[in-house]
């Protein structure tokens, strides 16, 4: 962990790029650096083999918006990270509250009452194009998913690997866990990734927010001193009634306890830092195809993938904020003796396979890329979790600030399981547009949740042209199927929201509510309306999905391995069949860590 404080960005770009990758072999290419793509290409450089990762954009690590945590909100918005893509929540986003435009001077306006002239861009979508991906930038939150979640893939794909208790060991493999017992067997110690819990004293100290997560506390059937001992409970706790636990917790992150951001940037950072072992970053270098070697030998056999193409130069993806359209930078290849890793994410893998010649047949045909495989579920089955929330202001200012904390929930919407999960406090956050969030002032409250379970899977990303430095046409399809049942959860959630204000202590309350309704006898048909209109997401996911054999739309076999060619693995959140619990980022990396161990079991 110190090691990364000594050394200067200089210093990692002259160790990393000594030579450029241009024309070189390596054994493996990984396209991207984040929860995905940076766990593998370090773990397999560390177990020996030559790596040449591939990063759009640049080495962050060190600018403080990334690297304390605090500052997660400046992050997303810092243009040296983010990438601004734009979305369709549904065909008719007519009414959505944070729209974004284009303004004739080149700004952002965003709201319901564009200016004169403003061209309608969509709604913002935040990404990173930086070492360590979104996980550079995000909210760092830890909450492992339902074991059901991984079991769900094991089951349609007969592979046990993916049965929980299998899961459990490459999640331990990875954490460095600050706050629990080292005795405990749930968790890792000695892993590469920080994991710990954020300040829970204040639960037996700040009268005000006590007052409001003690309610939280009772309403979920715990006694009302409980609640400290609730803020110190283990949130990934590998028991077997963990996906039914209820109730109140602390927040744990993926960060030092002194709140330094952990992530896969570090992680690669640290590798090459190291310099034993065989990994080339190499920034700046925006991958535009996979090359293959199309001679089939014998009857059954598929094209291989050999390496790849990339464009080399600054800013070369249009949803960077620097983008210059005049830029194309340099058009170069690198080879892989063993396999191609894609691992740019759910908006970018799909880009990467269909600029490839690997997706929908008449999507390719649109832009006259030759097909190499018609594999129908490239940039399909786009998945996210709905996210909404209710905010208040107090009758007073907050006494004093305080951390957040977590409430599990089960409405009777549930599939079994909890399948809330919200977080309260003294913030504002209403979804995503370019300068967010709000801030309502010191009498702000609110509690924000993830619906875990969403029934809608519609979603697609389509390609907008055959460049690849644009963004490709994005429609999440929200509320396409079983829309009533989403709903009444998440109505649910904010009505239970509302109650932990409801009776706030003499002189905090009443409170009056700022959203979903402004008026005091606001009707489930005016809050469910308002949710259907104003939900937000950005855990998108299941866009290069895994499937069963039998299943035409499984882009990829149960290993990875993109289905009617070899030595190409798709390794991020796209490959995930459905949007895996509440917060995809360790999921998504506990994910990397499996896909290392199955491309090493395979080599034996
Ligand atoms: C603002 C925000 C807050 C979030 N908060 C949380 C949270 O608190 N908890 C949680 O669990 N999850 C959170 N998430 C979600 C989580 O961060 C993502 O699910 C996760 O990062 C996905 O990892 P990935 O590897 O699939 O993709 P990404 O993180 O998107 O990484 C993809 C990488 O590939 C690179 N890349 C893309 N295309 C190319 C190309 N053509 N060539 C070369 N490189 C390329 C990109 O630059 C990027 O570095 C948040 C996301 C956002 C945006
Ligand atoms: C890489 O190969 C291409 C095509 O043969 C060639 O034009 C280019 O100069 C080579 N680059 C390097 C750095 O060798
Ligand atoms: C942090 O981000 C803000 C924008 O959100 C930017 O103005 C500032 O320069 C960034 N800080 C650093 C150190 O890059
Ligand atoms: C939204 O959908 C319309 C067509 O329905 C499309 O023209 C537009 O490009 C889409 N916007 C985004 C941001 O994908
Ligand atoms: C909580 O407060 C009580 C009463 O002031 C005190 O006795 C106790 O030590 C405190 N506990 C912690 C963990 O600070």
């Amino acid at each position: 962990m110190l090691l990364r404080h000594l050394l200067s960005s200089a210093f990692l770009l002259v160790a990393a790029g000594v030579e450029a990758a241009e024309n070189k072999t390596y054994e493996y290419i990984v396209v991207g650096s984040g929860p995905g793509g940076g766990p593998i290409a370090a773990n397999l450089a560390r177990a020996g083999h030559s790596v040449l990762l591939l990063e759009a954009g640049d080495d962050q690590t060190q600018n403080v918006n990334v690297s304390v945590l605090a500052n997660f909100n400046i992050a997303a918005n810092d243009e040296k990270t983010r990438w601004d893509f734009f979305v369709n929540h549904t065909d008719n986003d007519l009414g959505y509250n944070h729209m974004v435009y284009r303004k004739p001077d080149g700004g952002f306006y965003t709201g319901l009452t564009p200016p004169a002239g403003a061209k309608q861009l969509g709604i913002w979508y935040p990404r990173t194009g930086t070492l360590g991906g979104c996980a550079m930038h995000n909210g760092a939150v830890v909450t492992l998913p339902a074991d059901a979640d991984w079991d769900y893939i094991a089951g349609i794909t007969k592979d046990d690997g993916w049965l929980s208790k299998n899961m459990r060991p490459h999640f331990k493999r990875m954490e460095r866990n600050a706050d629990v017992a080292v005795t405990d067997t749930s968790h890792g110690f000695n892993g590469w990734l920080d994991i710990s819990l954020g300040d829970t004293t204040w639960a037996n100290s700040s009268a005000d927010a006590v007052a409001l997560a003690t309610k939280a506390a009772t309403l979920t059937g715990f006694s009302p001193l409980a609640l400290e001992k609730l803020m110190n409970r283990d949130i990934d706790a590998d028991v077997p009634d963990r996906d039914q636990t209820l109730g109140v917790f602390g927040s744990w992150s993926h960060a030092t306890k002194s709140g330094q951001r952990s992530s896969p940037g570090y992680y690669v950072r640290e590798t090459i830092a190291e310099g034993k072992y065989p990994l080339t970053l190499q920034p700046y270098s925006l991958v535009s195809k996979v090359l293959f070697d199309k001679k089939r030998h014998g009857k059954d056999s598929k094209p291989k993938a050999i390496g790849v193409e990339y464009h080399r130069g600054e800013y070369l993806y249009s949803a960077d904020p620097r983008y210059d359209p005049s830029k194309k930078g340099t058009v170069e290849r690198a080879y892989a003796s063993k396999e191609v890793i894609i691992a740019g994410g759910a908006f970018n893998s799909p880009q990467i396979l269909m600029l490839s010649g690997i997706g929908p047949k008449e999507e390719l045909k649109k832009f006259k890329i030759p097909v190499l495989v018609d594999s129908p579920g490239v940039g399909q089955n786009l998945d996210d979790n709905y996210e909404g929330s209710v905010a208040s202001l107090a009758a007073r200012d907050f006494k004093d600030f305080t951390n957040i904390y977590f409430v599990f929930l089960k409405t009777s919407q549930s599939m079994g399981n909890r399948d809330i999960q919200m977080w309260c406090g003294q913030f504002s956050f209403e979804g995503f547009w370019p300068g967010f969030p709000d801030d309502f002032g010191p009498k702000q409250y609110e509690c924000t949740f993830v619906h875990m379970n969403p029934r809608s899977q519609k979603g697609y990303l389509k390609l907008r042209s055959a460049d690849p430095r644009d963004t490709p046409e994005i429609n999440f399809k929200f509320f396409e199927k079983n829309a009533d049942k989403d709903l009444q959860a998440m109505l649910e959630a904010i009505k239970f929201g509302r109650k932990i204000v409801e009776d706030a202590p003499e002189g905090l309350g009443p409170f009056k509510e700022i959203h979903p309704c402004t008026s005091a006898d606001c009707s489930d048909e005016e809050t469910t309306a308002f949710l259907k209109k104003q939900v937000y997401s950005h855990h998108a996911t299941s866009t290069c999905a895994i499937g069963g054999d039998d299943d035409k739309m499984a882009v990829l076999d149960s290993k990875f391995r993109v289905r009617g060619v070899t030595g190409l693995r798709v390794v991020d959140a796209s490959a995930f069949p459905r949007v895996p619990g509440a917060f995809p980022v360790i999921p998504t990396i506990v994910l990397s860590e499996k896909a290392t161990y199955d491309v090493l079991s395979e080599l034996k």
